[in-house]
Protein backbone atom coordinates (compact mmCIF):
# COMPACT_ATOMS: atom_id res chain seq x y z
CA UNK A 1 0.00 0.00 0.00
CA UNK A 2 1.46 3.42 -0.81
CA UNK A 3 0.86 6.57 1.54
CA UNK A 4 1.35 9.79 -0.30
CA UNK A 5 3.72 12.12 1.28
CA UNK A 6 0.93 14.66 1.90
CA UNK A 7 -1.03 12.40 4.77
CA UNK A 8 1.18 12.43 7.28
CA UNK A 9 1.92 15.95 7.09
CA UNK A 10 -1.97 16.61 7.14
CA UNK A 11 -2.87 13.91 10.07
CA UNK A 12 -0.19 16.15 12.28
CA UNK A 13 -1.71 19.72 11.12
CA UNK A 14 -5.21 17.86 12.30
CA UNK A 15 -3.53 16.62 15.78
CA UNK A 16 -2.27 19.60 16.40
CA UNK A 17 -5.14 21.78 15.55
CA UNK A 18 -6.84 19.24 18.08
CA UNK A 19 -4.28 19.62 20.44
CA UNK A 20 -4.14 23.69 20.50
CA UNK A 21 -8.13 23.75 20.58
CA UNK A 22 -7.95 21.13 23.80
CA UNK A 23 -5.44 23.08 25.60
CA UNK A 24 -7.05 26.55 25.01
CA UNK A 25 -10.41 25.25 26.18
CA UNK A 26 -9.02 24.10 29.78
CA UNK A 27 -9.93 26.76 32.15
CA UNK A 28 -7.12 26.29 34.97
CA UNK A 29 -3.85 25.79 33.89
CA UNK A 30 -2.40 21.97 34.67
CA UNK A 31 -0.71 21.09 37.94
CA UNK A 32 3.04 20.77 38.13
CA UNK A 33 3.18 18.15 40.72
CA UNK A 34 0.24 15.73 42.32
CA UNK A 35 -0.86 18.15 44.30
CA UNK A 36 -0.55 21.38 45.91
CA UNK A 37 -2.37 21.73 49.29
CA UNK A 38 -3.45 25.49 49.68
CA UNK A 39 -1.87 27.46 52.43
CA UNK A 40 -4.63 29.81 52.79
CA UNK A 41 -2.71 31.78 55.33
CA UNK A 42 0.34 32.86 53.45
CA UNK A 43 0.17 36.58 53.20
CA UNK A 44 3.69 37.27 52.45
CA UNK A 45 3.26 35.44 48.84
CA UNK A 46 1.56 36.52 45.72
CA UNK A 47 0.82 33.62 42.98
CA UNK A 48 -1.71 32.76 40.71
CA UNK A 49 -3.05 30.59 42.90
CA UNK A 50 -2.43 29.80 46.46
CA UNK A 51 0.92 28.66 47.39
CA UNK A 52 1.57 24.91 49.00
CA UNK A 53 1.75 23.58 52.14
CA UNK A 54 5.23 21.65 53.01
CA UNK A 55 4.10 17.93 51.78
CA UNK A 56 4.81 17.23 55.55
CA UNK A 57 1.61 18.85 57.13
CA UNK A 58 -0.91 17.71 54.46
CA UNK A 59 -3.01 15.88 55.97
CA UNK A 60 -6.15 13.40 54.48
CA UNK A 61 -8.53 15.81 55.80
CA UNK A 62 -7.34 18.27 53.00
CA UNK A 63 -8.81 16.24 50.38
CA UNK A 64 -12.29 15.56 51.96
CA UNK A 65 -15.67 18.35 51.92
CA UNK A 66 -18.47 17.66 53.92
CA UNK A 67 -19.87 20.87 53.32
CA UNK A 68 -22.38 20.24 50.42
CA UNK A 69 -23.93 17.55 52.56
CA UNK A 70 -26.48 19.50 54.05
CA UNK A 71 -28.97 22.37 52.50
CA UNK A 72 -28.19 25.72 52.76
CA UNK A 73 -30.88 28.62 54.34
CA UNK A 74 -32.59 29.45 51.72
CA UNK A 75 -34.33 32.09 53.79
CA UNK A 76 -33.26 35.03 51.82
CA UNK A 77 -34.90 37.34 49.09
CA UNK A 78 -34.16 34.99 46.34
CA UNK A 79 -35.50 31.73 48.50
CA UNK A 80 -32.03 30.18 47.11
CA UNK A 81 -28.75 29.34 48.23
CA UNK A 82 -25.50 28.49 46.73
CA UNK A 83 -22.70 26.60 48.83
CA UNK A 84 -19.71 26.48 47.31
CA UNK A 85 -16.84 24.15 47.71
CA UNK A 86 -13.57 25.60 46.02
CA UNK A 87 -10.17 26.20 47.16
CA UNK A 88 -10.93 28.95 49.63
CA UNK A 89 -12.77 26.28 51.83
CA UNK A 90 -11.34 22.91 50.31
CA UNK A 91 -7.36 23.65 50.28
CA UNK A 92 -6.52 20.16 48.52
CA UNK A 93 -8.75 21.49 45.30
CA UNK A 94 -5.64 24.17 44.95
CA UNK A 95 -3.57 23.90 41.04
CA UNK A 96 -6.19 20.81 40.04
CA UNK A 97 -8.59 23.04 38.03
CA UNK A 98 -11.87 21.87 39.51
CA UNK A 99 -14.51 22.69 41.82
CA UNK A 100 -18.08 22.05 42.49
CA UNK A 101 -21.80 24.19 44.51
CA UNK A 102 -24.51 22.80 46.20
CA UNK A 103 -27.86 25.24 44.85
CA UNK A 104 -30.88 25.18 46.74
CA UNK A 105 -34.33 26.73 45.85
CA UNK A 106 -37.37 26.74 47.65
CA UNK A 107 -40.61 26.75 45.31
CA UNK A 108 -40.32 29.96 43.14
CA UNK A 109 -36.54 30.23 44.09
CA UNK A 110 -33.92 31.62 42.08
CA UNK A 111 -30.24 31.80 41.69
CA UNK A 112 -30.16 35.11 40.03
CA UNK A 113 -28.94 35.97 36.81
CA UNK A 114 -24.90 35.89 37.42
CA UNK A 115 -21.77 34.64 35.22
CA UNK A 116 -18.57 33.05 36.34
CA UNK A 117 -15.29 34.62 34.36
CA UNK A 118 -13.05 31.96 34.77
CA UNK A 119 -15.48 28.91 34.28
CA UNK A 120 -17.53 26.53 32.51
CA UNK A 121 -20.27 25.24 34.87
CA UNK A 122 -21.75 21.55 34.52
CA UNK A 123 -24.85 21.18 36.16
CA UNK A 124 -27.14 17.92 37.77
CA UNK A 125 -30.26 18.30 38.94
CA UNK A 126 -30.38 16.20 41.95
CA UNK A 127 -33.76 17.02 42.76
CA UNK A 128 -36.96 19.02 41.52
CA UNK A 129 -37.77 20.92 38.58
CA UNK A 130 -35.96 23.84 37.74
CA UNK A 131 -36.12 26.06 34.51
CA UNK A 132 -31.93 26.43 33.62
CA UNK A 133 -30.92 29.62 31.15
CA UNK A 134 -28.35 31.51 29.06
CA UNK A 135 -27.64 34.35 27.08
CA UNK A 136 -25.07 33.86 24.52
CA UNK A 137 -22.93 36.99 23.56
CA UNK A 138 -25.14 37.13 20.61
CA UNK A 139 -28.15 37.73 22.66
CA UNK A 140 -29.81 34.52 22.16
CA UNK A 141 -31.52 32.68 25.05
CA UNK A 142 -31.30 29.14 26.10
CA UNK A 143 -32.96 27.64 28.20
CA UNK A 144 -35.00 24.32 29.58
CA UNK A 145 -37.25 23.00 32.00
CA UNK A 146 -34.76 20.10 33.61
CA UNK A 147 -36.04 17.68 36.29
CA UNK A 148 -34.04 15.40 38.66
CA UNK A 149 -30.98 13.30 36.69
CA UNK A 150 -30.77 15.58 33.86
CA UNK A 151 -27.45 17.95 33.11
CA UNK A 152 -26.81 20.99 31.84
CA UNK A 153 -23.69 23.62 30.55
CA UNK A 154 -22.94 26.64 30.99
CA UNK A 155 -20.50 27.99 28.71
CA UNK A 156 -17.66 30.02 30.30
CA UNK A 157 -18.52 33.34 31.08
CA UNK A 158 -22.20 33.78 29.87
CA UNK A 159 -24.48 35.02 32.03
CA UNK A 160 -26.99 32.39 33.38
CA UNK A 161 -29.37 31.31 36.52
CA UNK A 162 -31.54 28.46 38.05
CA UNK A 163 -35.24 29.02 38.67
CA UNK A 164 -37.18 26.20 40.59
CA UNK A 165 -40.56 25.68 38.35
CA UNK A 166 -41.59 22.78 40.85
CA UNK A 167 -43.77 22.04 43.50
CA UNK A 168 -41.27 21.48 45.79
CA UNK A 169 -37.50 22.32 47.45
CA UNK A 170 -35.01 21.76 44.34
CA UNK A 171 -31.47 20.31 44.44
CA UNK A 172 -28.51 20.99 42.21
CA UNK A 173 -25.09 20.23 41.77
CA UNK A 174 -22.97 22.34 39.77
CA UNK A 175 -19.45 21.07 38.76
CA UNK A 176 -16.55 24.04 37.35
CA UNK A 177 -13.36 23.72 35.19
CA UNK A 178 -11.82 25.82 37.70
CA UNK A 179 -10.59 25.63 41.30
CA UNK A 180 -12.30 29.06 42.15
CA UNK A 181 -14.77 30.19 39.46
CA UNK A 182 -16.15 33.40 40.67
CA UNK A 183 -19.05 35.01 40.37
CA UNK A 184 -20.71 38.38 38.88
CA UNK A 185 -23.91 38.56 40.25
CA UNK A 186 -26.01 40.95 37.92
CA UNK A 187 -27.80 42.95 40.85
CA UNK A 188 -25.30 43.24 43.48
CA UNK A 189 -22.67 44.24 40.77
CA UNK A 190 -24.76 46.86 39.55
CA UNK A 191 -26.66 48.50 42.07
CA UNK A 192 -24.19 47.00 45.64
CA UNK A 193 -20.72 47.45 44.25
CA UNK A 194 -18.11 49.83 46.79
CA UNK A 195 -18.40 52.80 45.80
CA UNK A 196 -21.43 52.96 44.04
CA UNK A 197 -21.53 53.13 40.27
CA UNK A 198 -22.60 56.99 39.61
CA UNK A 199 -26.86 57.04 39.04
CA UNK A 200 -25.57 59.05 35.71
CA UNK A 201 -24.13 55.74 34.75
CA UNK A 202 -26.77 54.03 35.38
CA UNK A 203 -29.57 55.82 34.37
CA UNK A 204 -28.19 56.61 31.22
CA UNK A 205 -27.20 52.88 30.64
CA UNK A 206 -30.74 51.11 31.76
CA UNK A 207 -32.64 54.69 30.21
CA UNK A 208 -34.65 54.95 33.36
CA UNK A 209 -35.14 58.00 35.85
CA UNK A 210 -33.14 58.40 38.99
CA UNK A 211 -35.90 56.62 41.30
CA UNK A 212 -35.95 53.42 39.33
CA UNK A 213 -32.08 53.49 40.25
CA UNK A 214 -32.34 54.58 44.07
CA UNK A 215 -34.97 51.55 44.34
CA UNK A 216 -32.50 49.09 43.09
CA UNK A 217 -29.42 50.51 45.23
CA UNK A 218 -31.74 50.66 48.27
CA UNK A 219 -32.49 46.64 47.66
CA UNK A 220 -29.27 45.32 46.71
CA UNK A 221 -26.60 48.44 47.84
CA UNK A 222 -24.72 47.79 51.35
C1 LIG B 1 -25.09 27.78 39.52
O1 LIG B 1 -25.33 28.50 38.57
C2 LIG B 1 -23.88 27.89 40.28
O2 LIG B 1 -23.14 28.84 40.00
O3 LIG B 1 -23.62 27.05 41.15
MN1 LIG C 1 -23.51 29.59 37.97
Amino acid sequence: MEYSNSKPRSLLILFATIFLIISSCRADPDPLQDFCVANLQATDITVDGFPCKPTSSVVSDDFFFSGLSAPGNTNNMFGSNITQANVANFPGLNTLGLSMNRVDLVPGGINPLHSHPRATELGFILQGEVLVGFVSTANAFYSKTVKAGESFVIPRGLVHFQFNVGTGNAVVITAFDSQLPGVVLAPFTLFGSTPAIPNDVLTKTFQVDQSVINLLKSKFGN
